[in-house]
C-alpha cells in the first residue's frame, strides 16, 4: 500500500500533542511545524520483525559522527562511500550510525537550532548506507556528555550552567528536567524533519545508553521516549510509520524490567540493549584473559534470555552494540565469545550489531578488517552455519594458558613439532595456507578428525627458530568444510623492554598519567598487570586474592594501566593510589603467552 504521509499525520498528531502538554512543554515548542510531505519518494512500510530479521548482523560506525567536537576529531577519517562497501562486502546487512549533536547547536533555548551543515552531513552519510541496500539505525549518541558551555556566546537566553553539567542526563542531581525535555524535543523535531523522507530501511533510536539507575530516572527517561515519538508524529513525512528502537536506562540488560512501553505508540518498534559481558573479559579486568567454560557460556544464555523474557515473542530485540575488542581480548577466547554470543542471540530472535570504534574492527582509512575471523564468525553464526573454532584454555586455575590462535616460540628455544587443537563442531579440516601458498598435509602438517593439527618442525622453521628476531612472522589460514576460517599467528617472542624500570610517584606531573616507552618483542600488547605494594598488599581490589593464580592482584585496563603502539601507561588514578598508600609499589606488566615461569613480564616500581 502506498503511504499517504499527510493523512497519517493529521490522524496521529492530535493525540501526540498531549505528550507536550503532559511534560509542560507547550510553551517551549519552537513553532508549529507543517508536516513534511515526501511527494516523490515511496515508502514500503515494514514490520519491525521484518526489519530486524533483514538487518542481521549489523556494524556500528562508532567514533565518527559521534566524535566530539566533530567528525574526524577522534581516531577515524571521515566516513566515506567506500566504508559502506567494506561493511557490505564483509556480510553485514545494517549499520548503526551514532551521531552526537552536542557541539552542533547554533542557537540556545528555546529553539536549540542545529547547524544545517551538520544535519546535511548526517543525511548524506545515511544515504551512503541506504544506497548500498544497508539498513540504518541513527540516534542521538553522547547525550550524556553534551556540554552546554561550548555554546557560542551570542546564544540568546542561554542558561548559565557549570562545565560539568551534562545536558541530557536525567539522573544528575538537580537536573532541570524541563530544560532537558525542551532541548531533546527541539533536537528530535529537527532531526526527524531532516530525515522525514528517508526510506523504510532507516530507523531511529532516541538516545544512546541514557544514564540513571532509579525508578525516577527511568520515569524521566520514559518521558524522553514519549517526546521522541511525538517528534516523529509532529514532523510527519514517513516518520509516523518508521521503525524505531526504544530502551531502558543504560541500555543495560539488568535494568530491562524498568522499561515501560509507551501505551499509545504507533511506530513499529524493537527493544534495544547493549552487551559487553562478562565485564572482566571484555574490558581486560582482574587478569581474565580466557573465556569459554561451561559457566561462561551459561551466563551468556542466562543474560540474553532474561532480556528476551521481559518481552513477548512478537517484539523484536536488537543488541545494538556488543564487542570483545581485539585490542584487549585474547584471540581464541574472543572468537569463541563471538560465536556463542551471536548464536545465542540469533536463537532468541535478537539481532546483533557489533560495536566498532575504528580501532577494534575496520580500519576505515585502509578498508582492512583488524580481525576478519570475528566478522566471519558473526556472519556465519547469524546464518546458522556451524563454525569451527580455535581452542584455548578455559580452566581459570591453570597457570599455563594455551591458545590455538598462536604458535609462540621464545628467542633461544629450540623448535619442535607443535600440536594445536580446534573445536570442529562437526566440520572437518579443508586446507591450511600462508597467503596463497597451500601447506602440504603429511609434509608440513598432519591433522586428525578430532581436531588436532600438528605443525611439523620443518614447516615452522621457515619462520621461527632459536635465533629468529622477535615479531609476528606469518599467519596460517585454516579453513573448514563449513563456516568461518581460523588463523594461527606464528610469533617469535622475547620479553619486551621498558624505557625505565622505576620512578618516583611524586615526579609524575600533576594530573598526568605515567607513560613508559616500550619496545615490543612479540605481540604488541599487555595481557594483565599485577600491582603489589611493598608491604605485600594489593594496591587495588584486595578481593582478587580469592581469584585464581593468574588473576590475583591484577588491575583493570584504563583504570590502572593501559598501552598503545609504543608505550605502557600507569594511570593517574594508580599513581595517586600509590602516593596515598605511602608504599613503594611494583607494577608487573605481563605479556602473551601467559605461562608460569616463562619470564614474560617486567616489573616497574613506583616509589614514594
Ligand atoms: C502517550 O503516553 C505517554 C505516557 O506513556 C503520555 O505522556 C502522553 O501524553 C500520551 N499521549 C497521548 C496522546 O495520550
Ligand atoms: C525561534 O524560532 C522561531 C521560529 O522560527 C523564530 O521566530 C524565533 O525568532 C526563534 N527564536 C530565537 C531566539 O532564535
Ligand atoms: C555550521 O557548521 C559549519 C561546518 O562545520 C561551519 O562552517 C559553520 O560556521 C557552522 N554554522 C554556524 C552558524 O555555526
Ligand atoms: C529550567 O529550564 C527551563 C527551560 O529552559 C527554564 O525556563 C527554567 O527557568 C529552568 N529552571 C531552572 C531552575 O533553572
Ligand atoms: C527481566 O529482566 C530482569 C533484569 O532486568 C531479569 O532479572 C528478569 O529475570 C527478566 N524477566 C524474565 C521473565 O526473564
Ligand atoms: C597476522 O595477523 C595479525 C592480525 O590478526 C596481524 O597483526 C599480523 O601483522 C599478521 N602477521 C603477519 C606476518 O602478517
Ligand atoms: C616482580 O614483582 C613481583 C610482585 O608483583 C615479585 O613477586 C617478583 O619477585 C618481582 N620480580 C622481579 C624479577 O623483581
Amino acid at each position: 500500500m502506498r503511504f499517504q504521509p499527510s493523512l497519517v499525520f493529521l490522524l496521529a498528531a492530535a493525540p501526540y500533542a498531549a505528550a507536550y502538554q503532559d511534560n509542560n512543554l507547550k510553551g517551549y515548542r519552537p513553532h508549529r511545524r507543517a508536516a513534511c510531505a515526501c511527494s516523490t519518494a515511496t515508502f514500503g512500510p515494514v514490520s519491525a520483525r521484518e526489519w530486524f530479521n533483514a538487518a542481521n548482523p549489523g556494524w556500528n560506525a562508532g567514533n565518527s559522527l559521534d566524535a566530539l567536537p566533530d567528525e574526524g576529531s577522534w581516531n577515524n577519517v571521515p566516513l566515506q562511500e567506500s566504508t559502506f562497501d567494506d561493511v557490505k562486502d564483509a556480510g553485514f546487512k545494517s549499520v548503526r550510525i551514532p551521531v552526537t549533536y552536542a557541539e552542533h547547536f547554533v542557537r540556545g533555548s528555546p529553539n536549540w537550532t542545529i547547524n544545517a551543515t551538520w544535519l546535511q552531513r548526517v543525511s548524506d552519510v545515511i544515504d551512503m548506507a541506504t544506497a548500498r541496500g544497508l539498513y540504518v539505525i541513527t540516534n542521538m549518541h553522547h547525550g550524556e556528555c553534551l556540554l552546554l558551555y561550548r555554546l557560542p556566546s551570542f546564544v540568546p537566553n542561554s542558561v548559565v550552567i557549570k562545565d560539568s553539567w551534562n545536558w541530557a542526563d536525567v539522573s544528575k542531581p538537580n537536573a532541570n528536567q524541563t530544560l532537558i525535555r525542551e532541548k531533546f524535543s527541539a533536537a528530535w523535531l529537527q532531526i526527524a524533519e531532516k530525515l522525514a523522507c528517508k526510506p523504510a530501511t532507516v530507523a531511529f533510536e532516541p538516545i544512546n545508553e541514557p544514564a540513571g539507575s532509579t525508578e525516577t530516572d527511568s520515569e524521566n527517561l520514559m518521558k524522553l521516549n514519549d517526546l521522541f515519538l511525538a517528534a516523529l508524529q509532529e514532523s510527519g513525512g514517513f516518520n509516523p510509520q518508521r521503525v524505531v528502537t526504544l530502551s531502558g536506562l543504560g541500555m543495560s540488560g539488568d535494568k530491562v524490567h524498568m522499561f515501560k512501553k509507551p501505551g499509545n505508540m504507533t511506530n513499529p518498534w524493537a527493544f534495544q540493549f547493549h552487551y559487553y559481558s562478562p565485564y572482566d573479559f571484555t574490558f581486560a579486568a582482574w587478569g581474565k584473559t580466557i573465556w569459554g567454560s561451561a559457566s561462561d557460556k551459561a551466563a551468556v544464555v542466562s543474560d540474553l534470555s532474561a532480556v528476551r523474557g521481559n518481552f513477548s515473542s512478537d517484539i523484536p530485540i536488537v543488541m545494538g552494540e556488543f564487542d570483545a575488542s581485539q585490542l584487549q581480548c585474547e584471540a581464541a577466547a574472543r572468537w569463541k565469545w563471538f560465536d556463542h554470543v551471536v548464536r545465542t542471540a540469533t536463537s532468541l530472535g535478537i539481532t546483533s550489531m557489533v560495536w566498532d570504534n575504528g580501532l577494534d574492527n575496520l580500519d576505515r582509512a585502509t578498508g582492512q578488517w583488524r580481525d576478519k575471523i570475528a566478522v566471519d564468525i558473526t556472519v556465519n553464526a547469524v546464518k546458522g552455519v556451524t563454525n569451527s573454532l580455535a581452542d584455548s584454555t578455559i580452566d581459570a586455575s591453570a597457570t599455563n594458558q594455551d591458545s590455538s590462535a598462536y604458535i609462540f616460540n621464545k628467542v633461544g628455544s629450540e623448535l619442535a613439532d607443535r600440536t594445536l587443537s580446534f573445536i570442529l563442531n562437526g566440520n572437518s579440516f579443508k586446507s591450511l595456507s600462508v597467503g596463497t601458498d597451500l601447506l602440504e598435509e603429511g609434509k608440513d602438517y598432519t591433522s586428525s578428525s578430532s581436531g588436532a593439527v600438528t605443525f611439523k618442525r620443518s614447516f615452522l622453521a621457515n619462520y621461527l627458530s632459536a635465533t629468529a628476531a622477535p615479531g609476528t612472522k606469518a599467519n596460517v589460514t585454516v579453513t573448514f568444510s563449513a563456516g568461518s576460517p581460523s588463523q594461527v599467528e606464528l610469533v617469535q617472542w622475547d620479553t619486551p623492554v621498558l624505557g625505565a624500570l622505576a620512578s618516583a610517584a611524586n615526579d609524575v606531573p600533576v594530573g598526568a598519567d605515567l607513560q613508559v616507552p616500550v619496545v615490543w618483542k612479540g605481540l604488541h600488547r599487555v595481557a594483565a598487570v599485577k600491582i603489589v605494594r611493598g608491604d605485600g598488599a594489593y594496591l587495588v581490589d584486595d578481593w582478587t586474592q580469592w581469584l585464581p593464580e593468574l588473576q590475583k592482584g591484577r588491575g583493570t585496563l584504563a583504570s590502572q594501566w593501559n598501552f598503545d603502539y609504543d608505550r605502557v601507561t600507569i594511570t593517574r588514578a594508580a599513581v595517586d593510589a600509590v602516593i596515598a598508600s605511602g608504599k613503594n609499589t611494583a607494577f608487573t606488566f605481563e605479556f602473551y603467552p601467559r605461562a608460569a615461569g616463562n619470564g614474560n613480564y617486567i616489573n616497574y616500581t613506583l616509589t614514594v
